[in-house]
């Protein structure tokens, strides 16, 4: 599966759910998760993403891994995206700021 990672916190271009074929993003306040369970591993998403939030399970850099499970649940909470829409008024302030997950609305 392919994990949302935390440089997508308050930035959410959300370019990643238009080329999604099974329609796998859901969508908080101000982070969208992939479905684990959803996703067909299609690998569309990842070049999509201009933040570079998105990685394959398998190559999620290791101070990342705890957004598989942050996917995972996530998932179950917030409704499906499949069109894009405006990202964030200051998403180019934020993205590469460290230390955001603080910063994630439920
Ligand atoms: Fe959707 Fe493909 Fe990305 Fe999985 S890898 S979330 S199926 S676009
Ligand atoms: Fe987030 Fe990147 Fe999609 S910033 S909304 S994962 S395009």
């Amino acid at each position: 599966t392919f994990v949302v990672t935390e440089n997508c916190i308050k930035c959410k271009y959300t370019d990643c759910v238009e080329v999604c074929p099974v329609d796998c993003f859901h969508e908080g306040p101000n982070f969208l998760v992939i479905d684990p369970e959803e996703c067909i591993d299609c690998t569309l998403c990842e070049p999509e993403c201009p933040a570079e939030a998105i990685f394959a399970e398998d190559d999620l850099p290791e101070d990342q891994a705890h957004f598989k499970e942050i996917n995972a649940q996530l998932t179950k909470e917030w409704p499906v995206i499949t069109e894009r829409k405006e990202p964030a008024a200051d998403a180019k302030e934020w993205d590469g700021k460290p230390d955001k997950l603080a910063l994630l609305e439920r």
